[in-house]
C-alpha cells in the first residue's frame, strides 16, 4: 500500500504580539521557581500561539523565525527528538505570506526507499510495477506553499542529487514521464541528526547541505531551557485537564522541583506524555512525585549500556547493535528506546523494519549475558 502524504493548509495568523500574564494556581511554588522576578504571574504566551516557553534560548528561535518567515529562504531546523521541530516548521509556515497555501509534509524515514522518489516527484501509470495510475508527489502538492521535509537526513544519497536539481531548477520530471514540471515552493527540513557531522560522514552532500541550510535553526534540548519547564507543564495541565474532562490539578512543589530538574531524554513530548499520564492518574486534585513515573536513574541506565560491537562492522551495523542492546535495556519497550536514543518512535520502528527486512539475526551475532531483544516487525 502506497503511504499516505499529510497535506496541511494552516490558516491561523501568527497573533498579536503581545505577552499576555496569567496566574498559576495550578502549580504550587512555580511562580517562585520558574519567574524569580516575576513572582506574581508566570508569562506564558508569546507571538507564536503554540510554541510555549519563554527561556532566552527560545526567543532566540522566535526571533529567528520572525526575520525568516516573510521571505522564501530555505529553511533548516535541527534538534533532538522532542524538541518542537514541526512545531517550529508550522509557525515558520503560518507566519509567512504562503500561509493560505498548502502546507506539505514527507516524512523521510515512514517512507521505503523505493517509493520516495515518487512521492517527492510522482509517478505515470504504468512507470514501475504497482503505479497503476499518475500520481503527483510532494513538489506537485506543495505548489504555491510549503514543503516541509521530515528527518532529511534518511533521504538515499541518488535522491539528495536529484532534490539539489529540483531545489536549484524550480522544475522536475515525474517518474517515468519526460515533461518539465515548474514547482514554486518554501523549503523547511528538519532533522534530529547533526547535518553537519552526516556530511563528514558522507551520508550527506555538502552541496545540498548549503542549498537547504540557507536558515539554519538549532532547538536546545529542554534540559537546556529548564526556565520553559514551568510553562509547558502549565500549558499541558490545561489541555489534558480540558481533553480528559477533569478539573486542573494542583502540582506540589516537590513534583515540579522533579519536573524542572529531570533530563527529559525525550524533550518535550515526554513531557507533555508525562504530563497527560499524571493528569489522568492524579488521585484527587494533586499532582505529587508518585504519579509522575519518572525514573531520574533511567537515563544513566541507559548510558551505561556501552555498545561493545567487534571491530570491523560497518556504522549501520553497529547502530543496530546500539539500538538493539536499547531495547534490550528497557524489556523491549519501543518507546522508551526511542526516548533513550534520542529519536522519534516512527524513526525505530522503520529502522526495525528495515532491519527485519534485511533478513538480519543480529541478536545472537551481538550476543552476551544481557536480556535479549528479538526482532518482531
Ligand atoms: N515549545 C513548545 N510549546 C508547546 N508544545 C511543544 C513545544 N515544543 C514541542 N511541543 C510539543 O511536543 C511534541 C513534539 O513536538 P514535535 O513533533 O514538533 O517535535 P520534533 O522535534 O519534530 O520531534 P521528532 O524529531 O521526534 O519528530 C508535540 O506535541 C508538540 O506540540
Ligand atoms: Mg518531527
Amino acid at each position: 500500500m502506497m503511504p499516505t502524504v499529510a497535506v496541511c493548509v494552516y490558516c491561523s495568523q501568527k497573533i498579536e504580539e503581545k505577552e499576555k500574564s496569567v496566574d498559576v494556581p495550578h502549580l504550587g511554588g512555580v511562580a517562585h521557581l520558574a519567574c524569580a522576578q516575576s513572582p506574581a504571574h508566570v508569562v506564558t504566551t508569546n507571538a507564536y500561539g503554540g510554541i510555549i516557553g519563554q527561556s532566552r534560548q527560545l526567543r532566540e528561535v522566535l526571533a529567528k523565525i520572525d526575520k525568516v518567515a516573510g521571505g522564501d529562504a530555505n529553511v533548516c531546523i535541527m534538534g533532538e527528538s522532542g524538541t518542537g521541530k514541526e512545531l517550529i516548521a508550522r509557525a515558520i509556515h503560518q507566519s509567512s505570506p504562503r500561509r493560505d497555501r498548502p502546507l506539505v509534509t514527507l516524512d523521510c524515514t515512514a517512507i521505503p526507499e523505493g517509493l520516495m522518489e515518487s512521492q517527492l516527484f510522482g509517478h505515470r501509470r504504468g512507470s514501475f510495477t504497482g503505479a497503476v495510475e499518475h500520481r503527483n508527489g510532494v513538489f506537485a502538492l506543495a505548489h504555491t506553499g510549503t514543503l516541509f521535509i521530515d528527518e532529511i537526513s534518511e533521504l538515499p544519497l541518488p535522491l539528495q542529487a536529484k532534490l539539489l536539481r529540483v531545489i536549484q531548477a524550480h522544475e522536475f520530471v515525474k517518474v517515468g514521464g519526460s515533461k518539465l514540471i515548474r514547482t514554486d515552493i518554501r523549503l523547511i527540513t528538519a532533522s534530529n541528526k547533526d547535518l553537519r557531522e552526516v556530511v563528514v560522514d558522507g551520508t550527506f552532500r555538502a552541496d545540498l547541505y548549503y542549498r537547504i541550510a540557507v536558515v539554519m535553526i538549532q532547538l536546545p534540548a529542554l534540559r537546556e531551557r529548564r526556565d520553559d519547564i514551568p510553562h509547558l507543564v502549565e500549558h499541558f495541565l490545561h489541555k489534558f485537564s480540558t481533553v480528559h474532562r477533569r478539573p486542573v490539578p494542583t502540582v506540589t512543589p516537590q513534583a515540579l522541583e522533579l519536573l524542572t530538574s529531570y533530563s527529559w531524554p525525550g524533550n518535550v513530548r515526554q513531557l507533555e506524555n508525562c504530563i497527560e499520564q499524571a493528569v489522568v492518574l492524579a488521585d484527587g486534585a494533586t499532582i505529587d512525585v508518585d504519579v509522575l513515573s519518572l525514573d531520574e536513574h533511567e537515563p544513566k541506565k541507559a548510558a551505561g549500556v556501552t555498545p561493545s560491537a567487534p571491530a570491523g562492522l560497518t556504522l549501520r551495523e553497529v547502530e543496530q547493535e546500539h539500538i538493539l542492546q536499547t531495547l534490550s535495556a528497557v524489556d523491549g519497550s519501543r518507546t522508551r528506546a526511542a526516548r533513550l536514543l534520542g529519536i522519534s518512535l516512527r524513526c525505530l520502528q522503520y529502522k526495525l523494519k528495515s532491519y527485519a527486512e534485511e533478513g538480519g539475526e543480529p541478536i545472537e551475532a551481538f550476543g552476551g549475558a544481557r536480556t535479549k531483544y528479538t526482532l518482531g516487525v
